[in-house]
């Protein structure tokens, strides 16, 4: 039988929860079309994805239709998903429920995953959002800093693999907004050439 999206859902569902028994997380899967022209992987859902089981919405749908809007893409251009399909959490000192970035163990976990996905979906080309994808999908130790704006050897993927910085790196750093828009002019030429 042939694998497609629905089964991978599944098969993903029931593997997360067999790793974390008694730990109700949830998964958010990816959106968009097979065949995208592009696949964005960021880093994990946060609250507001937990909540809504979408990834990018909330503050980071805002991020992304900043990036819409630059690059001059559609969102039916894209197939957005993350590197770690469910939300890491901590508790804050005060009590309080928060994100935290995942950690290796839970990005080797998810990275099988992530590769059946990108061979579902077959995109045209990925830009990865960040260090955590970066990593997850090139399987090497290099950083967005080194990467950011170019094309980066990915022999796992079955399609070019574009680094780019998360934009909501950009709120902590505004001096990278410039950078930023440079390296999405710099995708948006290479994926006129696709
Ligand atoms: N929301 C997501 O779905 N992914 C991110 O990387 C950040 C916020």
């Amino acid at each position: 039988m042939s694998d497609s999206l629905e089964r991978f859902q599944s098969e993903l569902l029931r593997f997360v929860r067999s790793v974390y028994v008694g730990d109700e997380r949830r998964v958010v899967y990816g959106e968009g079309a097979v065949g995208a022209l592009l696949m964005l992987i960021g880093e994990a859902p946060g609250e507001q994805e937990a909540l809504q089981g979408r990834p990018f919405v909330g503050r980071a749908g805002k991020n992304l239709e900043a990036f819409l809007a630059l690059a001059g893409l559609s969102r039916e251009a894209l197939y957005i998903t993350n590197a770690v399909k469910f939300r890491p959490t901590k508790l804050s000192a005060s009590g309080r429920v928060t994100n935290r970035p995942p950690t290796r163990e839970e990005i080797a976990l998810m990275r099988p995953w992530l590769l059946r996905e990108i061979a579902l979906v077959r995109p045209r080309c990925i830009a990865t959002l960040g260090n955590v994808p970066l990593q997850a999908v090139t399987g090497a130790r290099q950083t967005v800093g080194e990467a950011h704006g170019t094309r980066v050897e990915a022999p796992d993927a079955p399609c070019p693999v574009f680094a780019l910085y998360h934009p909501a790196s950009l709120l902590y750093r505004r001096s990278l907004t410039p950078v930023y828009e440079r390296d999405v002019a710099a995708l948006v030429a290479f994926l006129r050439t696709l």
